[in-house]
């Protein structure tokens, strides 16, 4: 088979990319171990109001200025609504749904998680500005879509 020389440069150079990309995500799956972010945690979408922390949601203090946050979602609020948090406060934020795919963005910080049935999702941010931060639902979930806010307060 003869091959022309320029089939043979791109041959090298597609066969070539593949193994870069394998190898960039080989490294990244095993040798860093990220993972999808979703599926670490589960929980019964029909029990999140019995399963703990889900049962009684709200602000958690760990120790030091650790805490931990735990969020209720569904059509068409948060439990808690208001939340208030210490200045310099590194929270882990966990929320779950009792009905559909919801979204759980702070607006004017990196928090910005998709909230799916089955899952918890988490991130852990730190409050290093005080004000009030606007919690939005980014993702459509039905009429009441629009009026899913929440309000976090970091005060001194
Ligand atoms: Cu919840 Cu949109």
């Amino acid at each position: 088979m003869h091959l022309h020389k320029y089939e043979k440069i791109w041959l090298i150079f597609g066969i070539g990319i593949l193994f870069v990309f394998l190898g960039v995500v080989g490294v990244g799956a095993f040798a860093m171990g990220h993972q999808p972010a979703s599926s670490i945690k589960t929980i019964d979408p029909e029990k999140v109001a019995e399963t703990a922390p889900f049962d009684n949601p709200g602000l958690v203090h760990i120790e030091g200025n650790k805490y931990e946050l735990n969020l209720v979602a569904e059509g068409f609020a948060y439990t808690p609504n208001t939340i208030q948090i210490p200045k310099d406060a590194v929270v882990t934020i966990n929320v779950a749904t009792k009905d559909v795919v919801h979204g759980f963005s702070i607006a004017g910080t990196n928090v910005n998680m998709m909230v799916e049935p089955g899952y918890v999702s988490s991130y852990t941010q730190t409050f290093s500005k005080t004000g009030e931060f606007l919690v939005l639902c980014n993702e459509y979930c039905g009429a009441g879509h629009h009026l899913m806010t929440a309000k976090v307060e970091v005060t001194e």
